[in-house]
């Protein structure tokens, strides 16, 4: 009787890896360019970063945004972390271009790991749940320019945010099967490129317009 290979991965597994993706672009890769791009009008002055990023929009706000960005944040990050745990780079004996992204992809999550931790503790639950107020602007723009390792941990948080979800917009669509031919991979690239650039320039732009601002 003819072997009859064994399947690749469970149909859960499957449907869990396909979820943790999409959760990954739609809604927190959304939300992500959203905040980037909102914070860009700290170059307007306190008040009108104050209104776009810490003011509550919504009496739900804050249960909008625990559902919509931190839900799916958790979701995607256990997702992340089981495939971090079996991930071996072998970039020394093949040092192409896709090897280097697929190992940049995952040095960005271990990053990201940490910004984001810090970044929602300093940032978000400590201002709110301790303090009792939204962090303020002249809060903020001070550590950026007078705390070294603030400034330094947002430059650098900022790049691997911008590269995880700029690179994971390829893995994600190569993965849901969106796109299969040489040349729409190669477009692809192009959408790759400019989402990192413009990711880049929000993120960047914004710390600058604290750091000018402390
Ligand atoms: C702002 C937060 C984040 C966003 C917007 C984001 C976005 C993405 C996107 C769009 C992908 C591509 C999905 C795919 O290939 O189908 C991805 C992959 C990945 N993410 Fe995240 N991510 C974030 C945070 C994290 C964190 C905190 C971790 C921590 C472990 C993580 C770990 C991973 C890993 C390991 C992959 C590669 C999966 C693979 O290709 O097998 N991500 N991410």
């Amino acid at each position: 009787m003819a072997d009859i290979a064994p399947p690749l991965a469970s149909t859960g597994s499957f449907y869990r890896a396909r979820i943790a993706s999409l959760l990954a672009i739609a809604p927190l890769g959304i939300w992500t360019a959203i905040h980037l791009w909102d914070n860009l009008s700290a170059f307007a002055g306190a008040q009108a970063w104050e209104q776009a990023v810490t003011g509550a929009r919504h009496p739900l706000h804050q249960t909008l945004l625990v559902v919509v960005v931190l839900l799916p944040l958790l979701l995607h990050t256990v997702w992340g972390i089981v495939r971090l745990a079996s991930f071996r780079p072998n970039n020394v004996r093949y040092g192409n271009y896709d090897n280097l992204k697929y190992l940049l992809q995952r040095v960005s999550a271990i990053g990201l790991l940490g910004f984001i931790g810090a970044h929602l503790w300093l940032a978000w639950a400590q201002p709110r749940f301790v303090e009792g107020r939204p962090e303020p602007f002249a809060e903020i723009s001070r550590e950026m320019a007078h705390h070294t390792p603030t400034l330094v941990v947002y430059i650098l948080g900022i790049l691997a945010v911008s590269y995880h979800l700029a690179n994971g917009i390829q893995t994600f669509a190569m993965g849901q099967g969106l796109v299969a031919s040489a040349g729409a991979l190669r477009r692809l690239e192009w959408v790759v490129y400019l989402t990192f650039a413009l990711l880049l320039a929000m993120g960047w732009g914004s710390v600058f317009a604290l750091w000018r601002a402390g």
